[in-house]
């Protein structure tokens, strides 16, 4: 029997937004629906970008070399990570992905995105010449204000280098998420990350059941057409 379609999911959002809290919740969904699950992050999620991680989140620099360590380390993630995972049929679940670049940089920077889009269709582009750019088929995007999100990580833990800018920066990065939203409408769902634990959750599960409908039947339940068959896609 040939493996499942591999489905590429992201979680994007400012630092705090709540993505972390429900990337296992949605592991765990996909688990009991029969499906292999890889979870991963960026930046990082080989040994080679983890390393760029550590130097981008340790030293000051400019927005230009923040941008190309961050690609840097995503052409070894998609290569070692994530085109196999997808090749394998599995549901990837990426704790941020290029938005977060045009986000950061682009919004909380303001550095040129027209550069961050050639990087990106350098870094996305299949080796194959002419081949497609590889995004998320969904991307949850965790909105909420600034100051809600900075109230949170203030409870929660000391603040990396990113995570020390001042509000003012984090309304500029959920600008930037809110533009790359509104260019690629069918890709993202906003989350109102606001909201309860539980009612955040609820928009997580209702947006992945939606995209995928044949998938949010559990094995065996009754009444639901279709069951593990044919979700593929
Ligand atoms: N809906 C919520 N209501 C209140 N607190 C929440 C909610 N969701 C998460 N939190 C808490 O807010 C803090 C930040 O959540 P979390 O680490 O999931 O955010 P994140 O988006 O992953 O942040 P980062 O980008 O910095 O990794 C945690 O302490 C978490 O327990
Ligand atoms: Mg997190």
């Amino acid at each position: 029997m040939s493996p499942p379609t591999g489905l590429f999911l992201s979680f994007e959002g400012i630092d705090g937004a709540g993505k972390s809290s429900h990337l296992d919740a949605l592991a765990a969904w996909w688990r009991a629906r029969g499906r292999s699950v890889c979870l991963t992050r960026e930046p990082g999620g080989t040994a080679l970008a983890e390393a760029l991680r550590a130097l981008f989140l340790g030293q000051e620099m400019d927005a230009l070399t923040e941008a190309l360590l961050v690609f840097a380390g995503r052409r070894d993630h998609l290569r070692a990570v994530i085109r196999p995972a997808l090749a394998r049929g599995e549901v990837v679940l990426c704790d941020r992905f290029t938005d977060a670049t045009f986000a950061y940089q682009g919004g909380g920077r303001g550095f040129d995105t027209a550069v961050l889009a050639q990087l990106e269709r350098w870094v996305q582009a299949a080796d194959d010449a002419g081949g497609a750019l590889l995004q998320p088929a969904l991307t949850l995007w965790f909105d909420l204000p600034a100051a809600v999100a900075a109230e949170r990580r203030a409870a929660a833990r000391a603040a990396d280098r990113l995570e020390r800018e001042d509000l003012a920066f984090f309304d500029r990065v959920r600008s930037g998420y809110a533009t790359r939203a509104a260019a690629d409408p069918q890709r993202f769902v906003r989350i109102a990350a606001e909201q309860p634990r539980e009612a955040v959750w609820a928009q997580v599960e209702q947006a992945v059941a939606a995209r995928w409908p044949a998938a949010s039947a559990l094995p065996g339940s009754a009444g639901q057409p279709g069951g593990l068959a044919g979700q593929g896609a």
